[in-house]
C-alpha cells in the first residue's frame, strides 16, 4: 500500500480523490499496490465526504507522518505551496502538482532539491490539463531537437475568443458569460492579460531546452483589446484569432519566445481549436509535427493527469524518475525587440490615401486588406516579417503623422 496525502480540495483536489476512489482497481491493476489517501489538507470542512475523517487543516500532519511517501499539491497559488511543497521534496516525499504558477516560478529549485533528495516532483497537470504533453516531451519525443512549440495554452481566452468569431459577441459580453460558466479564474487578469498562457509556455520551454526560462522575461499580450473589426479583418486576411504562447530555437540556440494574440491561417491545426480546448504543436526535427488536443482544465481532465502522476510516482520510488532543467539568468531569451514577426495593422486617418503611402513608406511592401464594410478612414494592412522593434517605430511613425493604429496583432506563422 502507498500512502497519499492531498493538499487542497477545490475543484482539481476533489476531483483527484474522486479518481482514487471511483478508480481504485484499475490503478491497482496498473501499480499492483493501493493507494490509499491518507490525509487531506484543507482550511474548510467537508463532513458529508465519504473521508470525512481523514481531512485535516494542519500541514504538520502531513511532513510529519513517515508513512506518507507522495503529496499531492493541489491548492494553486505560490503561497504557502512553495514552502509546503520544498519540506515534502526535502523529506524525500514525492510531489505532484497541478501548480502552473509554482512550477513556472519555482521549477528549477525544486526540481533540483527532488534530485538532490532522489524524489520526484511531477506536473504533467500544470500545463494543458488533461491533454499529455510533460510527459511526452520528456519521454516521448526525446530523440528530437525541439525547434518550435506553438499552442493555445488557455481554455477561458480560447473560449472568449471563439465566441467572438462564431456568435459576433464583444469581448466584455464573451468574458462575462465565460465567467457565468466558471471558465474564466476568479480573477480573470491572468487569463485574458495572457499570464496563465505565459506560465503554461514558459514550462514547455524550460523542459524543451533545460534552462528555466522565467516569466518575467517573456513578452506578453493579452486578448482585452481585440475588436469584431480585428476579427473581421483576420477572416479577410484567411484566418482567426487565437492567444498562441510560442517559443522558437534559433540557430545560435537563443529562444524567441512570445504570448499574444495572433492571426492563424485557417489551415492551420491550430485554427481549429474551439471554445475551452487546448492544442500544442511540437515541432521535431525527427517526427517534424506533433499536435496534442483537449480539455485544457476542468475537475476530471485535470485530476487525470495528476492521478497519472501519482501513478508514475509509485513506480518510482526508488528510483527516482528523470524529469529536470538547469535554473538560469534568463540570458537565452533574445530581446522581444529583436524577434522577427509580420503584423497586422488597422489605421484610422483623415485620408487613406495618404494613409496608405505613409504605411508603404515605412513598411516597404504591404497587403492592404479590402473590407466593403470599413469605416470611414479605415486602412487594414499586412506587412512583411521584421524585428517587433521596427514595427513599434513604425507604429509611433503612424501615431505622430496623424494616422491613428487601432490595433497591432502578429501573424502567426503556423
Ligand atoms: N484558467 C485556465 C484556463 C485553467 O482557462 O485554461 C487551466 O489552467
Amino acid at each position: 500500500m502507498v500512502s497519499v496525502a492531498i493538499m487542497g480540495h477545490g475543484v482539481v483536489g476533489s476531483g483527484v480523490s474522486e479518481i482514487l476512489l471511483t478508480h481504485k482497481q484499475k490503478l491497482f491493476a496498473s501499480v499492483g499496490e493501493e493507494l490509499y489517501i491518507k490525509h487531506i489538507l484543507d482550511l474548510r470542512d467537508f463532513p458529508e465526504h465519504p473521508l470525512a475523517d481523514r481531512f485535516t487543516k494542519d500541514f504538520n500532519d502531513i511532513i510529519n507522518d513517515i508513512d506518507v511517501d507522495i503529496v499531492v499539491e493541489v491548492m494553486g497559488g505560490l503561497n504557502p505551496a512553495y514552502d509546503f511543497v520544498k519540506q515534502c521534496l526535502l523529506k524525500g516525499k514525492s510531489v505532484v502538482t497541478s501548480n502552473k504558477e509554482l512550477v513556472a516560478a519555482k521549477g528549477a529549485e525544486l526540481l533540483q532539491i527532488a534530485k538532490d533528495n532522489n524524489t520526484n516532483f511531477l506536473f504533467e497537470a500544470s500545463v494543458g490539463g488533461g491533454i499529455p504533453i510533460i510527459r511526452p516531451i520528456n519521454q516521448c519525443l526525446v530523440a528530437n531537437n525541439v525547434s518550435e512549440i506553438a499552442g493555445i495554452l488557455n481554455g477561458t481566452t480560447n473560449f472568449i475568443l471563439t465566441k467572438m468569431i462564431n456568435e459576433g459577441m464583444d469581448f466584455d459580453e464573451a468574458l462575462k458569460l465565460a465567467q457565468d460558466l466558471g471558465y474564466a479564474e476568479r480573477n480573470p487578469e491572468a487569463d485574458v492579460e495572457g499570464h496563465d498562457a505565459c506560465r503554461k509556455i514558459c514550462i514547455l520551454a524550460s523542459l524543451a531546452y533545460g534552462k528555466h526560462i522565467y516569466p518575467d522575461a517573456v513578452h506578453t499580450q493579452g486578448i482585452t483589446k481585440i475588436t469584431l473589426d480585428d476579427v473581421k479583418y483576420a477572416s479577410i486576411w484567411g484566418g482567426v484569432i487565437k492567444l498562441i504562447g510560442k517559443v522558437k530555437q534559433l540557430p545560435d540556440k537563443k529562444v524567441d519566445i512570445v504570448v499574444a494574440p495572433m492571426f492563424i491561417p485557417n489551415k492551420s491545426q491550430l485554427a481549429n481549436i474551439d471554445d475551452v480546448f487546448n492544442g500544442i504543436m511540437v515541432r521535431g526535427d525527427c517526427t517534424d509535427d506533433v499536435v496534442f488536443y483537449g480539455k485544457g482544465a476542468g475537475k476530471l481532465p485535470t485530476a487525470s493527469a495528476v492521478v497519472a502522476d501519482i501513478i508514475d510516482c509509485v513506480k518510482h520510488l526508488k528510483n527516482r524518475k528523470y524529469l529536470f532543467w538547469a535554473d538560469s539568468d534568463n540570458s537565452s531569451v533574445i530581446d522581444y525587440k529583436e524577434s522577427v514577426t509580420a503584423m497586422y495593422l488597422r489605421t484610422v486617418s483623415d485620408d487613406t490615401a495618404s494613409a496608405y503611402n505613409k504605411a508603404k513608406e515605412l513598411f516597404n511592401d504591404i497587403h492592404v486588406l479590402e473590407c466593403d464594410t470599413a469605416k470611414e478612414g479605415e486602412l487594414a494592412f499586412v506587412c512583411e516579417p521584421m524585428a517587433y522593434g521596427t514595427i513599434l517605430d513604425n507604429i509611433d511613425a503612424l501615431n505622430n503623422s496623424g494616422i491613428k493604429v487601432e490595433s497591432a496583432i502578429r501573424i502567426g506563422d503556423l
